[in-house]
């Protein structure tokens, strides 16, 4: 396969696991050659002419995207170690789904791996340079093999091939990414991918009862279809959402371990905070339901920075389009008395709050089956009954049960901080966060809020923000509040 070919496919790869097109679906845009992706994955070449093409009209598709939105801060850090097997591509979907999730992922290539992916194409999803020599004295931003590690959560190895979990089995230190693996006191999750007669090898049964006994962690591989035709059985790399599942689920625990030892600038160590989040979907019949435009970013965001601070997060979060947070506990519910019934389950929480934009009112006597349109009968009349205010109750708990900072939000139209002192003193939170959510403002659905926190003190108005940085001075705010309020005297 041609340099060209290769890092054009690269490019490609990228840019298919950026828009999720199908191959097809876009050698047929770019350059009316359906075929064109699974050739030059069979290793076949290009002209320079249909290079360019490709390469123009994924230019100007990414030009049409409106600017990317700003990242939820990330949670976690990952390093990537990447092995050269022909799964590797399967790499760049996962770096984009890890930053969904609002993990940052850092990539660490062997040189193999650039036979499938380039660096150009990896880099562009991490936006992160990518690390591939051990040494490069004459390069001034290189980051050594201790620091790639130290700053890192959890390191992924994927694909991990049959060569590299000897050397890591066998400790060896030959070039960067065995010897990040060598110098670790990280957890590490190990996907292999290979040829089946490969992973039954008894060198890498071996190997991998090594590793295991090392406390490695393993994910896949799984049983099906190899590259090569005809070939089958374990050796694929475990698929993209398996791998997030896992890593998220490291992840979580390595956030434990950490509360447990102490950490820095995590001042809720040790502290449980409960977020609600989202709308409420109130059932009116089996298919039928009151919903609201909330779309739950906010409280998510408040949830990741939470978690970031080292707190154990609950989030209780009625339906939204949104990826679950990793390391924080997520509970699903639907409506309003679920999402009360969900929070006193949650309960003792140091910090409570309370970002949900629960319905009002319900349907008083919901109907098991789906109301019928019956001729001459008119419309159903719905009766509507009030729903549990949440935070009220929660506020209005004795001893221990009422969290120590409880905060509420307002969303108002009109004379939002007049009406969000009232809210305060009605509900008997500590903090209001009001915020205008007129259709004009764009704030209900959007990435952006303007909002004012009022307390006893008085009232604090902060600037047109990021939702996730209201949720970092927000949560800075409250750790800073809540250590002054346990502060031995
Ligand atoms: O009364 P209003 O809906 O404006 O109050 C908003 C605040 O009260 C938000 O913090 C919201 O999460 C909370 N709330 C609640 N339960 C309700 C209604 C509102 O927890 N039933």
């Amino acid at each position: 396969m041609s340099e060209t070919a290769r890092e054009l496919l690269g490019e490609i790869e990228a840019f298919l696991a950026q828009f999720l097109v199908t191959p097809s679906k876009f050698g047929v845009a770019a350059v009316n050659d359906g075929h064109l992706v699974a050739k030059l994955r069979k290793g076949g070449s290009v002209t320079l002419k249909t290079a360019d093409r490709v390469r123009a009209y994924m230019a100007s598709e990414r030009s049409k995207q409106p600017a990317a939105p700003r990242q939820v801060a990330p949670s976690h850090r990952v390093l990537l170690i990447i092995g050269g097997g022909i799964a590797a591509y399967k790499c760049l979907d996962l770096i984009r789904r890890l930053r969904e999730h609002a993990i940052a992922v850092r990539a660490v290539m062997t040189k193999a791996a650039q036979q499938f992916v380039t660096p150009l194409s990896v880099g562009a999803l991490t936006s992160e340079r990518v690390f591939t020599e051990l040494f490069d004295l004459d390069d001034e931003r290189e980051i050594g093999h201790i620091r790639l590690s130290r700053e890192a959560d959890l390191i992924v190895v994927a694909p991990a091939t049959a060569d590299l979990l000897a050397k890591m089995a066998g400790g060896h230190a030959d070039d960067l990414a065995s010897c990040v693996l060598m110098a670790t006191d990280k957890p590490v999750l190990v996907a292999p991918a290979m040829n089946p007669r490969m992973w039954l090898h008894p060198a890498t049964r071996r190997n991998v009862t090594q590793l295991e006994a090392d406390g490695m962690a393993f994910a896949g591989p799984n049983i099906g279809e190899m590259a090569e035709r005809g070939e089958a059985g374990p050796g694929r790399l475990a698929e993209v959402p398996e791998l997030i599942e896992a890593i998220t689920k490291m992840l979580a625990l390595s956030s434990q371990a950490l509360a447990k030892n102490g950490g820095e600038n995590r001042p809720l160590i040790g502290r449980h905070v409960l977020v609600t989040s989202g709308p409420t979907h109130e059932p009116i019949d089996p298919v039928r339901y009151i919903a609201n435009r909330s779309s739950g970013k906010q409280g998510a965001a408040i949830a990741v920075e939470a978690a970031a601070l080292g707190a154990r997060v609950t989030l209780v979060s009625g339906p939204t389009q949104l990826a679950e947070p990793p390391g924080v506990e997520v509970v699903h519910i639907e409506s309003a008395r679920e999402m009360l019934e969900a929070v006193r389950r949650a309960l003792p929480a140091d910090i409570a709050i309370f970002a949900a934009a629960v319905a009002d009112w319900r349907v008083a006597s919901r109907s098991d089956e789906k109301i019928k349109k019956a001729a001459g009968q008119g419309a159903p009349r719905l009766e509507l009954v009030e729903n549990p205010d949440i935070l009220k109750t929660i506020a209005a708990e004795k001893g221990g049960r009422r969290p120590k900072l409880v905060i509420g939000f307002a969303a108002e139209t009109q004379n939002v901080i007049e009406f969000a002192k009232k809210k305060r003193r009605a509900k008997g939170a500590d903090w209001i966060v009001a915020n205008d959510v007129s259709p004009e403002t764009g704030i209900m659905g959007g990435d952006r809020n303007a909002v004012h926190v009022i307390s006893e003190h008085g009232v604090e108005s902060w600037p047109d923000l990021d939702k996730a940085e209201v949720a970092r001075r927000l949560m800075a705010r409250a750790a800073k509040y809540f250590a002054e309020l346990t502060a031995p005297a």
